[in-house]
């Protein structure tokens, strides 16, 4: 692979488009020397790897098998600690077999994971107490205290970034393939969920999932297979320096691929088509997504489909919906049922955080979990009544106990919220919320 290939498969041609999002680096050598050294790196995950995902999600489109997709809103380098990561992949693990039984179908999961290091903001600056600073856009380029040091981009955060990451990923790698990830631990800890007074609703759930397991082992099921998972990665592909810099060109098809994450996705505010972000995942040949607002147009979710998937291939491309619960039912309709009309394959998941922020009275940046609920149930709805397929869900979910969305069984409230808040972007479902989540979704699943 050298930099003429890629030059050649035109994944330049972004420069000459407008790149909203970007940071204003202060240093342009830093910033070339710590690109031109991303440039020459190993790739974190292979093209073939890509490849894999994409007809999986290809299934998903098609209804064989549903997508969860969970992780944090930002990750933050100094939170990338076995403990961490290890609660985060066992809270994924547990919900894909809660949903596994309701979709009666293979649940594909991907971490927002290894790489979500880089925030949309809607200013360049913060001002507080009168100082003003430029905002925090994650780890990736600044750091989120409110000093000029911690605030200004630095290059060298690239390079953390790539480092971070494959640590990360290294350790996805061996806990979904060492033994961790076998099917009956995964279970076993259900259990413990759903026999807690609290969850005891679910108890019916998981003693059914119970059963089938047991049958499985007594019928002399292959638990070989059952003792490792794919957990892919993905992040939003929104600093496109960084982006450039790991994609290589793959040599069994000399075709380019992003290879800092399986999965990238294009964000709501930088969905534009005439756009640098656009036009750089045309690109690029790995399964990609795009976030849906509640402001999108029939002939905005068409035009970027022929941009982005012209010779509309399954698994390509998967739109995200994050309408906002008050929306869905009537903006998403519109859409689903125009990309039905007009032949086009597009995988669809709900995205049911992000149109659902608000500030709580105490002044936290939060969302209540049953409105949370109520976005899924609405895309299901909208999905039924067009005849075409839910085929994800897209959380911001930890491993941790934190506060920082309202309700659920555990009935968080605006002061509990002060707990434990710990976000330093949007709030994520904790783990109890997340189980749960899964318990409701594997319902409507169910009846799909
Ligand atoms: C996000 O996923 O964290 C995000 C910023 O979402 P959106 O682009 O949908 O606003
Ligand atoms: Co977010």
């Amino acid at each position: 692979m050298t930099q003429t290939d890629l030059e050649a498969a035109g994944v330049d041609s972004f420069l000459s488009c407008e790149a909203k999002q970007q940071p204003i680096w202060p240093d342009a050598d830093a910033l070339r020397r710590a690109t031109d050294r991303l440039r020459e790196v190993p790739p974190l995950v292979f093209a073939g790897e890509a490849d894999v995902l994409r007809e999986q999600l290809a299934a998903a489109g098609r209804g064989e098998a549903f997508v969860l997709q969970g992780g944090d809103c930002a990750e933050i380098f100094s939170d990338a600690t076995a403990d961490r990561i290890r609660n985060k992949i066992k809270t994924i693990l547990q919900m894909a077999v809660v949903l596994t039984y309701g979709a009666s179908t293979p649940i594909i999961k991907i971490g927002r994971m290894a790489g979500q290091y880089a925030k949309p903001r809607s200013s360049n600056d913060e001002t507080r107490d009168g100082v003003t600073l430029p905002a925090y856009r994650g780890d990736i380029v600044n750091s989120s205290a409110f000093t000029l040091e911690s605030r200004t981009p630095d290059p060298q955060r690239l390079l953390d970034a790539y480092h971070v990451s494959a640590a990360t990923l290294n350790l996805i790698r061996a806990f979904t393939t060492g033994g961790f990830a076998d099917l009956r631990s995964v279970h076993s800890w259900n259990q413990g969920f759903a026999a807690n007074p609290a969850y005891a609703k679910y108890e019916r759930t998981a003693s059914e999932i119970d059963r089938a397991v047991r049958f499985m082992a007594a019928a002399g099921g292959d638990f070989d297979a059952l003792k490792t998972v794919e957990l892919f990665s993905s992040h939003e592909a929104l600093l496109l320096d960084y982006e450039r810099a790991l994609t290589r060109i793959d040599s069994r098809s000399g075709l380019a691929y992003d290879c800092s994450a399986h999965f990238l996705w294009i964000g709501e505010r930088t969905r534009d088509l005439d756009g640098a972000h656009v036009e750089f995942m045309s690109k690029i040949h790995n399964p990609i997504g795009v976030k849906l607002g509640p402001t999108t147009k029939p002939a905005d979710a068409l035009a970027l489909a022929a941009r982005l998937n012209p010779d509309n291939i399954p698994g390509r491309l998967t739109f995200v919906a994050r309408m906002g619960a008050d929306n869905v039912r009537e903006v998403l309709p519109s859409l689903v049922e125009a990309v039905r009309d007009a032949g086009v394959v597009v995988t669809w998941m709900s995205d049911p955080m992000h149109g659902n922020t608000f500030t709580s009275e105490s002044g936290y940046k939060t969302r209540k979990f049953d409105t949370i609920l109520d976005e899924v149930a609405g895309f299901f709805e909208v999905h039924r009544a067009a005849g075409t397929v839910p085929g994800g869900i897209h959380v911001e979910l930890t491993g941790d106990d934190v506060t920082e969305v309202m309700g659920g069984t555990e009935e968080i409230d605006d002061e509990g919220l002060a707990r434990r808040y710990e976000t330093k972007v949007d709030p994520r479902l904790n783990h109890q919320q997340s189980l749960e989540m899964a318990f409701k979704v594997s319902e409507l699943l169910s009846q799909r």
